[in-house]
C-alpha cells in the first residue's frame, strides 16, 4: 500500500490547535506580504492580519519597516486599508510614526503629554523582520529564526527568477472561505480532484497527473498541460510580444511553506496566493495574477489584453469557487469525524505539507 494518513479532523476544528499554530507556524515561519511595486514609493504600505494580529509593512524613504499595526496612544489601528499610500498616521488623534515605528509627531504634546525623547522611544511600535526575495517581500513575526534565504532554501532561487519574468500585475482579489486553512492549502497541492471538482474549467487545462518534489518544509508540483491552453498562450504571447519564461512551460507549482502558492501557466502567467488565517474555520484567500512582462516593460494595455486578463481571471475565479465548495464540505464534516482522511500517490504533496505541519507542532514546546 502506498497510500498516507493525513492529519486528524480534530486538528481542523479545534481551537487548542488553532491557537497552538498562530504560535509554532505562523509566528515562526516568514510569511508573504506582497510584491515589492506595491511598495515601490515613499508611504506606500501593505497590511496583513493573523487571526486578528495586525502587521503593516510600510515604505519610508524608500526603506520597508514592518510594524504592529496598532497605535502606541489608545490602541486604534494605524493603516485601516489592506493596501494604499499615506503617512503612518493615526486617524483617530493623529498621532504619527516613521522608520522602526519611531514616533514621529504627537499633536499638543507640550500641553497634552509633555513626553520627553526618552519616554516617546519607549512608545515605538513593535517591530518586525521583513525581507525579500526577488519581488517577493516576507515578514516574520519572532525575532530570531531562520534568514529568509535558508527558510526558502531550494525556492529561493526560483522567486528570484520568477520575479524576473512575472513583473506585470494584471488583476488581485481576496476571498474569504469558510474553511480551515489547512483545508483551504490543500485544495491547491493536488490535481487528483480535477476530473470531479473542475469538470468544464481546469479539467479543459491540464492533466490530472503530476511530478513532485520535496524541498522541506516547501515542495513543488509539475503537471502537464493540455494542448488546447498551451496553443491559446502561444498566441496570446504572440499577439503582446511576449516571450515565454524559457523553463516554464507546464503547469509549474511552488508551494511555500506555511501558506503561499505560486501558479504558472505556460510560462505566461503566474498566479499567487496566500491563505491568511482568520480563525480555525475562516480563511481569507487572497490572490494575485501577474503576467510575463516585455523588454518594454509590460504588454501595451489595449482591448486584446484587457480581453486575455478578462479571460483568465474568470477562469481564476470560476475554478477558486468551485475549490471552495468542496473545502468548505470538508471543513462541515470534520467536526463529524473522527477518523483521518487517507491519501493516495497523487496527493502526496499534502501528506508533505502535513509533515511539515507535525514537524512544527511536534518539535516546538
Ligand atoms: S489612538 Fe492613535 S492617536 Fe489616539
Ligand atoms: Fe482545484
Amino acid at each position: 500500500m502506498i497510500a498516507s494518513t493525513a492529519i486528524n479532523p480534530e486538528h481542523y476544528v479545534s481551537e487548542d490547535t488553532f491557537q497552538r499554530e498562530l504560535e509554532n507556524v505562523f509566528k515562526q515561519h516568514w510569511l508573504f506580504i506582497g510584491f515589492k511595486d506595491e511598495l515601490a514609493n515613499h508611504n506606500d504600505f501593505l497590511t496583513l492580519e493573523i487571526a486578528g494580529f495586525p502587521i503593516v509593512v510600510q515604505n519610508f524613504n524608500g526603506e520597508l519597516s514592518a510594524l504592529l499595526n496598532i497605535c502606541s496612544h489608545r490602541k486604534a489601528r494605524l493603516q485601516t486599508a489592506s493596501k494604499g499610500n499615506r503617512p503612518l498616521r493615526c486617524p483617530y488623534h493623529c498621532w504619527s510614526f516613521k522608520e522602526g515605528g519611531k514616533l514621529a509627531g504627537i499633536p499638543g504634546n507640550n500641553q497634552e503629554f509633555q513626553l520627553d525623547e526618552a519616554q516617546k522611544e519607549k512608545l515605538s511600535l513593535r517591530q518586525f523582520a521583513v525581507d525579500s526575495c526577488g519581488d517577493f517581500v516576507f515578514v516574520r513575526l519572532a525575532p530570531e529564526g531562520q534568514s529568509l534565504k535558508e527558510f526558502l532554501g531550494d525556492c529561493y532561487g526560483m522567486l528570484e527568477d520568477f520575479s524576473d519574468h512575472f513583473t506585470d500585475p494584471v488583476h488581485s482579489g481576496k476571498y474569504q472561505w469558510q474553511s480551515n486553512w489547512k483545508l483551504a492549502v490543500e485544495t491547491v497541492l493536488e490535481v487528483y480532484h480535477v476530473p470531479g471538482t473542475h469538470p468544464d474549467s481546469f479539467s479543459h487545462l491540464a492533466k490530472a497527473e503530476c511530478d513532485i518534489i520535496s524541498v522541506p518544509p516547501h515542495n513543488l508540483g509539475n503537471t502537464p498541460l493540455l494542448d488546447a491552453p498551451k496553443k491559446w498562450w502561444s498566441g496570446v504571447r504572440k499577439q503582446l510580444k511576449l516571450i515565454q519564461h524559457p523553463q516554464l512551460n507546464e503547469y509549474n507549482h511552488v508551494f511555500v511553506y506555511p501558506n503561499l502558492a505560486i501558479g504558472i501557466t505556460n510560462g505566461s502567467l503566474m498566479s499567487v496566493q496566500t491563505y491568511d488565517v482568520i480563525d480555525r474555520t475562516q480563511t481569507v484567500l487572497h490572490y494575485r495574477l501577474r503576467m510575463l512582462g516585455t523588454a518594454q516593460g509590460h504588454a501595451k494595455d489595449g482591448a486584446l489584453k484587457r480581453a486575455v486578463v478578462a479571460n483568465f481571471s474568470d477562469f481564476n475565479h470560476t475554478i477558486l469557487e468551485e475549490d471552495r465548495l468542496m473545502a468548505e464540505s470538508c471543513q462541515q464534516s470534520y467536526a463529524h469525524t473522527d477518523t483521518a482522511a487517507i491519501l493516495g500517490k497523487c496527493e502526496d504533496r499534502i501528506r508533505l505539507f502535513h509533515d511539515a505541519w507535525r514537524n512544527d507542532m511536534e518539535t516546538r514546546p
